[in-house]
């Protein structure tokens, strides 16, 4: 009998054709939780991205399922351990969007240092105002990068290249580290006091859920820019609301949400945040890497053969 592939988001075309080769690919709405627990019933592998939830409800009602893969960095969607505890072997793709998504903090650092999208809207909309949307240069500004991995190396990478002054708060990386990058580290309280930009960097683990909250944002510098191309949750969005109505905050570039998918929020109100639909990792680059990369380790796991690190 051939193996079950079910694949639950969009999903690189050149990983559904290899796919195809060897297993029967099916695919169903991961958002839609009644379709997906049904499809569950019959897969041999899942593939999912950040929208599907692989919980323990989800791989109860998975009796076949020996791999899940999420075609990505993050794994917060699946509950690992309820995996492991059924046998269930979970494969990601740790690399394959780390530039795409740096490259989205970046993007959203300029887009609202200079109210691209705001002023792009008005455009559209038949207004030509100019100093309505006068910008400020990131150049000669502390940027605080908060979380130092992979993609927190990399947006400081970037960002270096516009003349900025680099901190970072990350307990787990060595100053001397920091330092051949050209970063200061600092705690999360020095950061926040002394950022003209803040750009999140962190998974979302219940330690991390909330770390910019009230408290957090009441202690920024006044006028700083905050950044989330991370997960949702990890700058708490009411109380960002509550600070960029008082001004305290001078704008947020969002790209994930506490809930997703998500299309209405009061941070929507606010001219001087820019919204993307968590699109950190949407590029074709990353999407043929992380597709390629999952459905080689689902190919090898289903075949019972021993699964690299991707
Ligand atoms: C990731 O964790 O790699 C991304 O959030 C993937 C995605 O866009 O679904």
């Amino acid at each position: 009998m051939t193996d079950v592939v079910l694949v639950t988001e969009e999903l690189a075309a050149p990983a559904i054709g290899m796919l195809t080769a060897d297993f029967e690919v099916r695919k169903v709405d991961g958002a839609d939780r009644p379709a997906l627990l049904a499809a569950l019933a019959g897969a041999d592998a899942v593939i999912v991205r950040s929208v599907t939830r692989i919980d323990a409800e989800a791989l109860a009602a998975a009796g076949r399922l020996r791999v899940v893969a999420r075609a990505g960095v993050g794994l917060d969607n699946v509950d690992v351990p309820a995996a492991t505890a059924r046998g269930v072997l979970v494969v990601n793709a740790p690399t394959s969007n780390i530039v795409s998504a740096a490259e989205q903090a970046v993007a959203l650092t300029l887009a609202v240092a200079r109210h691209t999208a705001a002023a792009s809207a008005a455009l559209r909309a038949g207004s030509w105002r100019r100093s309505a949307f006068t910008g400020v240069e990131v150049h000669g500004k502390t940027v605080g990068v908060v979380g130092l991995g992979r993609i927190g190396v990399l947006f400081a990478q970037r960002m270096a290249a516009f003349g900025v002054r680099l901190i970072a708060y990350d307990p787990y990386v060595q100053p001397a580290r920091a330092a051949q990058l050209g970063v200061r580290l600092v705690s999360l309280d020095e950061l926040l006091r002394e950022s003209d930009f803040i750009s999140v960097h962190l998974p979302r683990t219940p330690e991390t859920l909330g770390l910019i909250g009230e408290k957090e944002l009441a202690e920024v510098k006044p006028g700083v820019r905050i950044v989330n191309a991370a997960r949702g949750g990890l700058v708490d969005e009411r109380a960002l609301a509550e600070a960029l109505a008082d001004g305290r905050v001078a704008g947020a570039g969002l790209d994930v949400f506490e809930t997703e998918p998500l299309t209405s929020s009061p941070l929507f109100a606010f001219e001087n945040v820019v919204v993307t639909p968590h699109l950190g990792a949407s590029t074709v680059e990353a999407q043929d890497k992380a597709g390629l990369a999952v459905a080689e380790s689902v190919r090898l796991a289903l075949r019972g053969e021993f699964v690299p690190d991707a």
